[in-house]
């Protein structure tokens, strides 16, 4: 593991956690609350998290336990009612690929991945290359896509084009929500293989929210659970990289699958106790 800490309102400090990284977020007695009809439901009451340089954390728990709205507010989208979102080496570059495909319906593939180039002014010949080298990257053909608009393509192909659109602006900090959904059992294999390649390459850092819990032990360095209400249990996944295929039958890797499974069972199990 890189390095990084999480503490949640009742304070379950994990104690393996060894911070030997620059933390590029701290997330400090996070607060937000949602409107359910005339009540609001605390999404959040104290929440702390650090994410550290060029560590990949992935993101588990229930549905509806505010893994998107922990997104929403690190993207800066959602403002916390309290707490802060601190980014100590200065706000990073950020890619944020929102759970639901945020593209501009009126406008090509290929001016949806150009954009991040077209707001520093580059031309059209540049921007089209660009979005040609990221479709390539996800797996789309560009003589394909390019031309097409948004509303024309599948449930799996807009989320590969919001994946590369998170990328266009060479993120430092990359905030994805269920990057692999909706996608075939090989493309979200490439998927997963295409991410871990980006972020050796780019240094990124990754926050990554799923609900498939071997592509998170595959993907991460660190794994959060989180339950309804904020509480957060971490794995810390020290498997070798880069990781292929052969690690996915390494009994280390079995076993941690086995063991964020189970927790994240347990969890759903008390909480839909009466
Ligand atoms: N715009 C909204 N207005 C009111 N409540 C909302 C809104 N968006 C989400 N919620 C509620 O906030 C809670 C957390 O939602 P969130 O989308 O963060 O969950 P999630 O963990 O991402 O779930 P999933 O795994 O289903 O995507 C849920 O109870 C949800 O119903
Ligand atoms: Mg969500």
């Amino acid at each position: 593991m890189r390095g990084a800490r999480c503490r949640n309102r009742n304070n379950n400090r994990p104690g393996e956690v060894k911070p030997n990284g620059t933390s590029v977020v701290e997330v400090r007695s996070l607060a937000f609350s949602r409107p359910t009809g005339s009540v609001r439901r605390e999404i959040f009451t104290d929440f702390d998290c650090d994410i550290n340089a060029g560590e990949f954390v992935c993101l588990v728990g229930p549905s509806g336990c505010g893994k998107s709205t922990l997104v929403g507010l690190l993207s800066g989208a959602l403002m916390p009612a309290k707490g802060i979102i601190n980014f100590p080496n200065g706000k990073p570059r950020l890619g944020v690929q929102f759970q639901a495909d945020a593209l501009f319906p009126w406008r090509h593939i290929w001016s949806n991945l150009g954009y991040a180039l077209e707001i520093r002014g580059h031309g059209k010949e540049a921007r089209r290359a660009h979005a040609a080298r990221l479709c390539e990257l996800v797996e789309l053909d560009p003589i394909t896509f390019l031309d097409r608009y948004p509303g024309e393509l599948s449930g799996g192909e807009c989320r590969r084009v919001s994946l590369a659109m998170a990328i266009s602006a060479n993120p430092d900090l990359l905030l994805i929500d269920e990057a692999t959904g909706n996608l075939d059992w090989l493309t979200r294999r490439n998927m997963q293989q295409m991410l871990q390649k980006l972020c050796a390459e780019r240094k990124l850092t990754v926050l990554a929210v799923t609900h498939d819990v071997e592509e998170a032990v595959w993907l991460s360095d660190r794994i959060l659970v989180m339950q309804h209400g904020g509480d957060t249990k971490e794995f810390i996944i020290d498997l070798a990289r880069p990781r292929d295929e052969a690690t996915r039958k390494n009994p280390a890797f079995i076993e941690k699958v086995a063991q964020v499974a189970a927790h994240l069972s347990a969890t759903q199990q008390r909480e839909a106790r009466p």
